[in-house]
């Protein structure tokens, strides 16, 4: 397969400048790297987030970008999980030669997944940053940066574990509410119980959620709402949403005891009910204490795709490839994105 000795990726010149395509080195993968060629790109909040904050990045001119499903072109030394031309899909990793936002990059194999034949590359683009988020959110270790500690459904004994016990998720739709949803099924949760806009009623309906309450409702309401559904204590809040008042509604859900996953900033202690546990979530399954669990997730990963047990995001594909990410940050920056997720094709880039 040959490779080419350059490339184009999307720079970020400093913090909260406008992103740029600019030319640089395609990257040689290092011990149990694969250089992997980008074929579609998925575009996530926290790509706006970072590009205005600056948050995480430690050297200008810094590329963004955390989903990717591509073609395997190159293996570094000791790989053998996968061969030169696998569909494959993989997060970013906070770093130049990793993240996703240009045509070829870097990662470690062994949390990286092969691509079902049933799944485009953008389908498959959809997945890997909101999977990981969900799945550390609720099955990782209760840490710093962690989750709530549940037994995963991918482990021996782990499908159906908690039959018959309700969970709530606050932002359904989101594609991070759409993976969580689909893991609570597998978990066996039920009711399973879920804010989102009536429009994407059915979509969250078909990924496992069996009672979608309408976030416009005042968020004062939720409760009520809730206890018309299940009378048992809520022992996991699951808030995809970061909005404080969102996430003051979904700690005000759990019962005593219980655990609220959020991806808000928590609520400090001395301000919040410390009967109940709260957790957030660092979705990278780079971070040391998050990698062991993410080398048995994305063991997994493939298998769990091709059963259909979890299904991508709907997608909405932009063309234009990586110049057309600008204008999509500013649609994601102004919340006009609902249940779907944005994905780019970086072959499309003039
Ligand atoms: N900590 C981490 O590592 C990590 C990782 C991934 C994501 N995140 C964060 O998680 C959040 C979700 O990410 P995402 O990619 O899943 O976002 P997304 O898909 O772009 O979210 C859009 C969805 O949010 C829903 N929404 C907005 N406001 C809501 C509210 N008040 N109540 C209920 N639903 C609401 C909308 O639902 P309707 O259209 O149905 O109204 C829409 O479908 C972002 O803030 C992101 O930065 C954090």
């Amino acid at each position: 397969m040959s490779i080419p000795k350059t490339q184009k990726a999307l720079f970020l010149p400093g913090k909260g400048e406008k992103l740029v395509i600019e030319t640089t080195e395609v990257y040689t993968p290092g011990p149990g790297e694969i250089l992997v060629r980008h074929e579609s790109i998925g575009l996530n909040p926290a790509d706006w987030i970072l590009q205005e904050t600056g948050m995480f990045i430690e050297k200008y001119p810094f590329i963004l970008g955390l989903d990717v499903a591509g073609v395997v072109v190159k293996l570094g030394e000791g790989v053998s999980r996968f061969n030169i031309g696998d569909r494959v899909l993989r997060a970013g990793g906070f770093k130049n030669d990793m993240d996703t936002f240009q045509e070829y990059s870097v990662y470690p194999a062994e949390v990286a997944a092969k691509i079902p034949e049933s799944l485009t590359f953008d389908q498959a683009a959809t997945i890997p940053v909101c999977f990981d988020t969900a799945a550390i959110g609720l099955y990782q270790t209760f840490q710093p940066g962690g989750g709530a500690g549940l037994y995963p459904p991918w482990l021996e004994g782990g499908r159906n574990k908690y039959s018959g016990q309700p969970i709530v998720v606050f932002g359904g739709s989101s594609s991070l509410g759409q993976f969580t949803i689909q893991l609570a099924k597998l978990s066996g949760f039920n009711p399973i119980i879920a804010t989102v806009s009536p429009r994407n009623f059915d979509l969250v309906k078909s990924l496992g959620a069996t009672n979608p309450i309408d976030r416009n409702l005042p968020l004062t309401s939720i409760h009520e709402e809730i206890k018309k559904i299940t009378s048992k204590p809520i022992t996991i809040v699951y808030s995809t949403i970061p909005e404080p008042a969102v996430q003051e509604a979904a700690q005000g859900v759990v019962s005593p005891g219980g655990t609220l996953v959020t991806v808000g900033r928590p609520i400090p202690e001395d301000k919040r009910d410390l009967s109940k546990k709260v957790t957030h979530p660092y979705g990278s399954v780079l971070r040391e204490d998050n990698r062991k669990f993410g080398v048995e997730l994305y063991e997994k990963l493939s298998q769990l795709i091709e059963s259909g047990e979890v299904k991508p995001t709907p997608v909405e594909y932009v063309a234009g490839g990586l110049g057309a990410i600008q204008e999509q940050l500013y649609r994601l920056k102004k919340g006009e994105i609902s249940g779907r997720k944005l994905v780019v094709r970086p072959s499309e880039t003039s």
